[in-house]
This record gives C-alpha cells, structure tokens and sequence, in this order.
C-alpha cells in the first residue's frame, strides 16, 4: 500500500458531503463526466493534445469511449478517496496502481495547471449537477478529497520503472 499521509482531520460530515453527493450524480456519471471534460478543454484547449488517444481518433470527444472512462475515473476516485481520508487519515490507492497512476500522467506531461483546472472544472460540474444541495462546506470536502488524491499521484509522477 502506498499512502499520502496528510489527511488528519477530514471529517465524518465532509465524507458525508461527498457520498451524498456523488449518489445523487452517480446514475448520470457518464454525461457529467463529459461535461467534466469539456469544462477542462474549453478553459485550457491544449490539454486536449495530451490524450493519445483524442489525438489519433475520428470519433466527436462526446463519444470517446475512453475520454468519459478517465473523467469517470477522476470522479470515483476523488469520492473513494474522501472515503479512505475519513476512515485513516490518508488516501490509499494500491501501490502498482498509483505507480502506474504516475508514470502515466509523468509520460504524458500533466503538469500542476492541468491538476488545478482540472479541479476547477471538476467542482463547477459538481455545483451545477446537485443543485440546491451544493455548499461551501460541499465544496471543501471535494477539494480536499482531490488534493490529496493529486498529491499521491504526484507523488509517484516518474518514469516508468
Ligand atoms: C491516464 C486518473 C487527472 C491526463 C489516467 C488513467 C487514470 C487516470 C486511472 C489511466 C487510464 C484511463 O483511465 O484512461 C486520473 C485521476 C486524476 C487525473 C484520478 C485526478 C485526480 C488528470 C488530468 C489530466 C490527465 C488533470 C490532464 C488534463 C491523463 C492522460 C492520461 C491519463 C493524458 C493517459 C491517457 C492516454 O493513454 O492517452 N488518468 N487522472 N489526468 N490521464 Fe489522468
């Protein structure tokens, strides 16, 4: 297991915020993931280069398959990890994952702006999906739930061994 260990202090209620959240988004994961997307391409349009698998596709962005997998991917584990925070303080992802996490956003040059847009975009989908249930409070447990996530994959964010 590999950890990153600064997560002292998430609370029962922020965890609280964020699964009651993400059930309600859950049965339309697919399109926000999307919508997710969209929001990081349309505030920094060169992210879109940095997915192999855009560049060398025919197919709209709407309907890449793999596109909405990676955003669905960010989504579940931005909410596991609020889970983990709470039950250990810290965010584990298995060890081979997360090394396979980092090297691959190392190889395909994410860099921090990425990360931060990225959350920017990922907390605005999420604000305009749940509606009248979103608040300040909803909005820090989701953001600290994903800096701690960032911070394991950083962690790891070098070549391939
Ligand atoms: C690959 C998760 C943030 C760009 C992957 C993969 C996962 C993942 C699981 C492996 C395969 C897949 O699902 O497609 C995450 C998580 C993130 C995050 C949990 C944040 C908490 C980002 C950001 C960017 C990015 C911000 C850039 C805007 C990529 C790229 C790949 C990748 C370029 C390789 C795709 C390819 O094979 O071409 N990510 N990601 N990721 N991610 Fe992320």
């Amino acid at each position: 297991m590999n950890a990153c260990d600064q997560g002292r202090g998430f609370t029962e209620e922020q965890e609280a915020l964020v699964v009651k959240s993400w059930s309600v988004m859950k049965s339309n994961a697919g399109e926000l993931g999307l919508q997710f997307f969209f929001k990081i391409f349309e505030i920094a349009p060169s992210a879109q280069k940095l997915f192999s698998f855009l560049r060398d596709s025919n197919v709209p962005l709407e309907q890449n398959p793999k596109l909405k997998h990676h955003a669905m991917s960010v989504f579940l584990m931005t909410c596991e990890s609020a889970v983990q925070l709470r039950k250990s303080g810290k965010v584990t992802v298995r060890e081979s994952s997360l090394k396979k996490l980092g090297a691959a956003h190392f190889k395909y040059d994410v860099v921090n702006e990425h990360f931060e847009v990225a959350k920017f975009a990922l907390l605005e989908t999420i604000k305009e999906a749940v509606g009248e249930m979103w608040s300040a409070e909803m909005k820090n447990a989701w953001g600290e739930a994903y800096d701690h996530l960032v911070a394991a994959i950083k962690s790891q964010m070098k070549p391939a061994e």
